[in-house]
């Protein structure tokens, strides 16, 4: 397929899943705005429309929690083909949200966008009115995810990682209790195929912190302590550290200062932190179960996705040199779990399959710690991807195959964003 093509084809998967001033991931599955799938999709706007792109992050961030936190789901409009609706949150927000949040990719975007806005003015304006909230979300991670001042933040739900069904929450999450979760349908298994998704059993674990954080009332000053679920995932870690830098570079050519500053000191201890999620064996990052102390065994993306933050040269270089070795164990990079770990699954969500959107971050994260030489595999491996199987939410490391739902934003998005962006893909 040319690279115009391709392009065009990219541009509608987005126009048809545009709802005006936000997109849903995709039509049926996912009908509502998620927060980093919005934040990522700005990016492809971005590339022909600016204003656009502007407008996804103001209608995200206009949903801001009064703590700071940004949910990581808006139910703008109803509809009773996704479980669990906003009546299994009970948030009483105006507009309902979830209560949990997702990984805090937005304040990247919002400064690669400004960098090479072409109308600057109007970037200008909007990074001044973005920063703010973007940062008291930050402050937010912080103060509420990380109360011992550790300088890493914990996930109290799998669904806040982003990477909702991977390998890395399973030992912590036989201690979340199934009782009393109730009756429930599950909608998801309707739209994609049952042996892509989660189990039964993981989506009564779901449901179960869901209702202990309602009946604590939301009240993020006694989740975290609440929560038999506290894990600390180097690849969320390093998407807010890297946040954190980018905020703090943007905020300082605005003239923001004091931004500036907090953000620095939060990004500083953020990398210094997370030092204590290295492990030598695997050569990689690996989550820490926070209430055990200790790390999880588990060779999963999230380890790999740390160098998108500003980590020391030598480990950088470490996660180039892993991802060489994934690359012998599959077609196409980079697996979301290690394909040669017994419980790698190819197909089933987050516990094997390729996302796009995590590859444009490592390779992002790689370039930026002049490590070149796995990008363009990497990024070769997404348009290949997308040319066998379509834009689809993810795919098969090995077969390519199509999983999960089809006709997705923010594969399209980063499609836009990687042919834009990288001249070896032209
Ligand atoms: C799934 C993914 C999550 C994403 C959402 C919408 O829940 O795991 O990362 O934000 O779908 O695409």
């Amino acid at each position: 397929m040319q690279k115009h093509e391709m392009i065009a084809h990219a541009r509608q998967v987005m126009a048809d899943n545009d709802r005006g001033t936000y997109t849903v991931p995709t039509h049926g599955l996912y009908p509502f705005q998620w927060n980093w799938d919005s934040a990522l999709s700005a990016l492809g706007f971005a590339q022909f429309d600016e204003p656009r792109a502007w407008t996804e992050i103001e209608t995200l961030l206009a949903h801001q929690w009064e703590d700071g936190m940004v949910p990581h789901i808006i139910f703008h409009t109803p509809d009773d083909g996704y479980f669990p609706g906003p009546e299994v949150w009970g948030t009483e927000r105006p507009v309902p949200t979830t209560g949990i949040t997702q990984p805090p990719v937005a304040g990247f975007a919002v400064a690669r966008i400004h960098a090479r806005a072409r109308d600057k003015a109007l970037a200008d304006t909007q990074a001044r009115a973005l920063l703010p909230r973007i940062h008291a979300w930050h402050q937010w991670f912080y103060r509420a995810r990380d109360p011992k001042g550790t300088g890493l933040v914990a996930l109290l739900h799998p669904w806040e990682s982003g990477r909702d069904n991977s390998v890395d929450w399973d030992a912590a999450f036989t201690r979340v209790p199934t009782e009393g979760v109730g009756e429930f349908t599950r909608r998801d298994t309707t739209h994609a195929n049952p042996a892509h998704r989660p189990t039964d059993e993981q989506y009564k674990r779901y449901i179960w912190l869901v209702k202990k954080f309602r009946s604590l009332g939301w009240d993020n000053s006694k989740l975290h302590d609440a929560s038999p679920f506290q894990v600390v995932d180097p690849g969320f870690n390093a998407i807010l550290i890297r946040a954190c830098q980018e905020v703090a570079e943007l905020a300082e050519r605005l003239d923001m200062p004091q931004i500036a500053a907090e953000s620095r000191v939060m990004a500083e201890a953020g990398v210094a932190a997370m030092e204590t999620l290295w492990n030598e064996d695997l050569g990689q990052y690996l989550c820490l179960d926070r209430t055990t102390g200790a790390q999880i065994d588990s060779p999963s993306i999230g380890g790999i996705l740390a160098v998108f933050a500003p980590i020391p040269k030598h480990r950088a270089a470490g996660i180039s040199a892993r991802l060489k070795v994934l690359a012998e164990s599959c077609e196409y990079l980079i697996p979301s779990h290690d394909p040669t770990a017994p419980e790698f699954e190819g197909l089933r969500y987050w516990r094997g399959p390729v996302w796009l959107i995590v590859n444009y971050m490592v390779a992002d994260g790689l370039a930026r710690a002049g490590e070149p030489e796995m990008i363009g595999r990497i990024m070769g491996d997404c348009l290949r991807l997308i040319e066998t199987s379509g834009f689809a939410e993810y795919h098969d490391p090995i077969t390519a195959d199509p999983c999960g739902g089809a006709h997705f934003t923010w594969t399209a998005a980063m499609i836009i964003e990687i042919l834009h962006s990288y001249d070896f893909a032209a």
